[in-house]
């Protein structure tokens, strides 16, 4: 939540973070504003509401040209999304200006300290307290890098900050804890980010920052220290997308192109592991096979879209490699008690490496002493250095609020994983592994099919952007795409909908079904024989009731064609793989509707892409 960019070097620096921003919004966008030094001197501009209206702000008023900069795009906590909350945030003297993300948990005690000592605060925010803190600080001596490390051991909570003062106008200075902060390592010039986003235009070698550090970024140098001013080890990476990756490339939004790009990241995310002998080779993980031997119970901890594909896997995991498997919403894992211990194998899956639900929950297991192998897609974000292991999904920068590709790819890691289980502990004869690794490597094939056969799903959405309320049903594996396909239209259209497993049916939800109802049904497989007819009769239960019913089955399941007002057919698949088709026409037909409604399915209300606060 929240997107920083810093700049030191020799370009204008408005124009790098002004552009840099404009990659970040996906963070959030309830306001944006930037900071520049200039002739010695500080100059502010920020708007509420989406970047455009500082960008028309800056044309009407363009500040000084200066080369060191930085810039914010808010996703409100602390007060109302207005000008005045929006950051950079300045002290009393105006020449100290501060950006940050995340929440400074004990900033009322701080700014009460701070109004008694004659400070006054201008914003309803917790990062203006860091302001003012900075100016009195900057006061004692030390320059910017000591005041702000002076300033950081005093703060609780996550923040990732980024300040700037006019009495060092070659220097842009950042802090870290529990949030995103990444350097950008250029000639002559350095950047600084929450993602490496937004400096991917300009350079691709990148610093993984660690938690409480603080650097100090220079046009010719970068130092990193601790809050203490000890000088900290820093890992350098090289990103592997360019910028091309980070555009809309012809698409009219990042989510259709990010929906199109899905059986390259299905393929991406299978390259490299499937061995000539077709075993899968998962040495990446850094877990050895002995460990996993020893593992008695999963637990998956995820959020929203990713903990969908957790509970995926957890047909996968138990069928599969014959062990136990809990799913768990992160944030609700460690405010139980639950049972953990060195044979536990807990999978923490997050696209982003950032929501704090998950880090924490990471934490939480690790204390216990759990094994705990991540399942990421961004490089050099928290979440791998948190973990025992971890496995990279290879969907390539997601931009889009909504998770797209970046689910699938998730998909396929766990079904790696679950197969990679079942190998080295015996589970399954060696040629049943063998034949699943052969089918899950046709999958991109699989999804390409169904992309090409989306009109008819496009058609379907546009015709519904009237309706109030659908609900999905799904059973087994299609229990949870059901519930992704709901959660999807929620966060796009902002329309009630609602997934429920088919069998819970007549025990409540029922009653929803009225006259004209839209309800997508997810059948699985015909082989599935008992699980197929079961379904088959929940259609005809709702249909008898008055619902409309979309029916998503295989393809040549002439079964459900009576009871199907619209059928999406799918390739036929095994059934644990059948979330990796039956979801596209889930997204495509949210991305439509929403779009048919006139909301931006890039930045849905509300919503910013990484949850990086509790
Ligand atoms: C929904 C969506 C969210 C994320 C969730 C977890 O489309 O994108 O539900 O899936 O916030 O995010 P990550 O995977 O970054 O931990």
């Amino acid at each position: 939540m929240c997107g920083i960019v810093g700049y030191v070097g020799a370009k204008p620096a408005l124009d790098v973070v002004v552009e840099g921003l404009a990659r970040l919004e996906y963070r959030g966008y309830d306001s944006a504003g930037v900071a520049v030094l200039a002739d010695g001197r500080l100059t502010t501009a920020k708007r509420a509401g989406k970047l455009v209206n500082l960008r028309n702000a800056l044309e009407e008023e363009p500040p000084p040209a200066g080369t060191t900069g930085m810039g914010h795009t808010r996703w409100a906590t602390h007060g109302p999304p207005n000008d005045r909350n929006a950051h950079p945030h300045t002290d009393c003297t105006g020449t100290v200006a501060v950006i940050h993300n995340g929440i400074i948990e004990n900033f009322a005690r701080l700014r009460a300290e701070l109004e008694e000592a004659g400070h006054k605060l201008r914003s309803d925010t917790d990062t203006e307290a860091v302001a003012h803190l900075l100016e009195d600080e900057l006061k004692r001596g030390g320059g910017l890098p000591d005041a702000m490390r002076r300033v950081c051991r005093r703060l609780e909570g996550a923040f990732t900050l980024v300040a700037v003062h006019t009495g060092d106008t070659d220097l842009v200075v950042g802090a870290r804890r529990n949030s995103p902060l990444v350097v950008g390592l250029g000639k002559g010039e350095n950047f600084l980010a929450s993602d490496v986003a937004a400096f991917i235009a300009h350079t691709r070698d990148a610093i993984e920052l660690g938690q409480d550090q603080v650097v100090e970024l220079r046009p010719n140098g970068v130092v990193v220290t601790d809050f203490a001013g000890r000088p900290a080890e820093v890992k350098e990476y090289h990103v592997d997308w360019d910028v091309s990756a980070a555009e809309k490339g012809g698409y009219d939004y990042f989510m259709l192109k990010e929906i199109a790009e899905q059986p390259r990241a299905v393929a991406d995310t299978l390259l490299g592991r499937i061995g000539t002998d077709g075993r899968l080779i998962l040495d990446e993980m850094r877990m050895p096979d002995q460990e996993l031997r020893e593992v008695d119970k999963v637990i998956i901890v995820a959020c929203g879209t990713a903990n969908h594909a957790g509970l995926i896997a957890k047909y996968a995991i138990e069928h599969w490699a014959g062990l136990p498997c809990e799913v768990e919403l992160a944030h609700e894992f460690r405010y139980r008690d639950p049972i953990l211990n060195r044979s536990t194998l807990v999978i923490a899956i997050s696209q982003s490496g950032e929501t704090m639900d998950t880090l924490m929950a990471v934490r939480h297991a690790r204390e216990q002493h759990a094994k705990v192998l991540g399942i990421c897609n961004v490089n050099g974000s928290t979440l791998p250095r948190e973990c025992d292991g971890v496995l990279y999904t290879h969907a390539g920068p997601e931009i889009a609020v909504a998770s797209t590709k970046a689910f699938l790819t998730q998909l396929v890691a766990v079904y790696l994983i679950a197969l990679y289980l079942a190998q080295v502990r015996g589970t399954k004869w060696g040629d049943e592994v063998f034949a699943m690794i052969q089918l899950l490597a046709q999958m991109p094939e699989k999804v390409d099919k169904v992309l090409e056969t989306m009109e008819p799903v496009r058609e379907l959405a546009r015709s519904l952007a009237g309706e109030r309320c659908v609900l999905f049903l799904g059973r087994h594996v299609g229990f949870p795409v059901a519930l992704e396909g709901a959660l999807k239209l929620k966060e796009l259209a902002y329309m009630h909908a609602e997934g429920f497993a088919a069998g819970e049916l007549k025990h409540g939800p029922i009653a929803l079904i009225e006259e004209g109802l839209p309800v997508v049904v997810v059948v699985p497989p015909r082989a599935r024989d008992v699980l197929h007819d079961k379904i088959v009769s929940n259609i005809q239960e709702i249909r008898a009731r008055g619902a409309r019913t979309i029916v998503i089955a295989e393809e040549g399941d002439t079964s459900v064609e009576p009871y199907a007002d619209t059928l999406i057919a799918v390739p036929a698949v095994p059934t644990l793989l059948q979330p990796l088709v039956t979801t596209v026409p889930l997204q495509v037909f949210a991305c439509e509707l929403a779009t048919a409604k006139g909301h931006d399915v890039d930045q849905p209300r509300n919503l910013a892409k990484s949850v990086t606060v509790e």
